[in-house]
């Protein structure tokens, strides 16, 4: 048996029946289950809440979304303004969650709620289209094969499942580690491909201590069993890191382990992270200043940023970094005067003078310690 065909039987079972084993207790908000039918709930096979993470009015793509219980309750949080968007390639975890559609729509107010077939490792296949183009060009030659592909790549290009830069939220409730480890790099670049510049990630998972050994990754049982597929704790924030997220940061980290096969730990985690909003780095003489407790911290770009001194920053990193992303690690400053705007072109490590970032006449000399922009 493969990976894939073992996930695909182990989660049609889950659709059917509740499995014990797949089930990983998790603490969410008991007002938001209110609304949810009892099966949804019992159908659970998450490992963490990243609906805590959604805001009014986003647009959330659901990767994996199972019996759709992370999207009903991400579907209460949007409010009328948003939108959820389940995707999962398993018929009968789909039929389990459009089975209460429309009942959910009516306690929502609105139908905000969308279940889509597809793999997550290539959210721009649509396997509901896919199937209406196979059941009517059946491929039985090569040359068949060659229309097919050519058919794919055209809906991919015109009709993608998910677009480019359409997500305000990427949630995912233990699924990345059932992907199989050739393709769990796309997937990473597939979920940065998807959300806004700016946009959000909030990714709850099985993660292991110790890289899993090939001997247990070959366990069907074990991998669609959420185990020996999951990453390693520092290779999976650095996956992200390495798609181009920054502010990669472990939230949650249960120090309990889940379950401990061969002495490697695995255990449930989530992970939120940041796309850059764009390129564009203007200086406009903005400043942040890190309040500690660390003698200095360095960001996802390289960035240092040294406690109590006030570091240049361009507009762009300024806005991301007293915007919430880093708690409130920041203080920010804004330039005395308001400037047109230059392309940025200091060192990282460069202070500002205090006479840049305060009004009045003052030396423009700068702080001890470090050269300045
Ligand atoms: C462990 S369950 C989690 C379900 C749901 N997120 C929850 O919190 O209950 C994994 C789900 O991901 C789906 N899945 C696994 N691998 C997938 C893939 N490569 N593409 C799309 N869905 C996948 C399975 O069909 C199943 O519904």
């Amino acid at each position: 048996m493969t990976i894939e065909t073992s996930v695909l039987e182990r989660y049609s079972a889950g659709a059917q029946s509740v499995q014990a084993d797949l089930c990983c207790p998790v603490d969410y908000d008991r007002s938001l289950l209110a609304l949810l039918p009892q099966e949804i709930i019992d159908k659970d096979y998450g490992c963490g809440d990243p609906s805590r993470y959604v805001k009014a009015g986003d647009v959330v793509l659901d990767l994996g979304s199972g019996s759709g219980k992370i999207c009903y309750i991400a579907a209460q949080l949007v409010g009328d303004t948003g939108r959820v968007i389940g995707v999962d390639m398993n018929d009968d975890m789909l039929a389990l969650a459009r089975q209460y559609q429309a009942e959910m729509a009516e306690k929502l107010g609105s139908d905000r709620v969308t279940f889509l077939k597809g793999q997550i490792q290539d959210l721009a296949a649509d396997w509901a289209a896919l199937n209406t183009y196979l059941a009517q060009h059946p491929v039985s030659s090569t040359e068949d094969l060659l229309s097919l592909r050519a058919w794919q790549s055209q809906q991919r290009q015109t009709a993608p499942l998910i677009k480019d830069n359409s997500v305000d939220l990427v949630v995912s409730n233990c699924v990345l580690n059932l992907v199989h480890d050739s393709d769990k790099a796309q997937l990473i670049r597939e979920i940065f491909r998807v959300v806004k510049p700016g946009g959000r990630v909030a990714i709850s998972d099985i993660i292991s201590d110790e890289r899993v050994p090939a001997h247990l990754q070959q366990d069907p049982h074990l991998w669609s069993g959420c185990i020996s597929g999951a990453l390693q704790e520092h290779d999976f924030l650095q996956a992200f890191i390495k798609a181009g997220f920054i502010a990669v940061s472990y939230d949650k980290w249960e120090s309990q382990p889940w379950q401990v096969v061969e002495g490697i730990e695995f255990r449930a985690a989530t992970i939120t992270a940041i796309k850059p909003a764009g390129n564009v780095c203007t200086d406009k003489g903005h400043a942040v200043l890190y309040r500690g407790p660390y003698s200095e911290v360095y960001d996802d770009e390289g960035h240092v940023y040294y406690r109590g001194q006030r570091m240049a920053v361009c507009e762009r990193n300024y806005q991301l970094l007293t915007s919430g992303a880093y708690g409130s690690d920041f203080i920010g400053i804004s330039p005395a005067q308001e400037q047109p705007g230059k392309p940025w072109d200091c060192a990282t490590g460069t202070l500002r003078p205090v006479s840049a970032t305060k009004n009045g006449v003052h030396e423009d000399k700068c702080p001890p310690g470090g050269s300045c922009c």
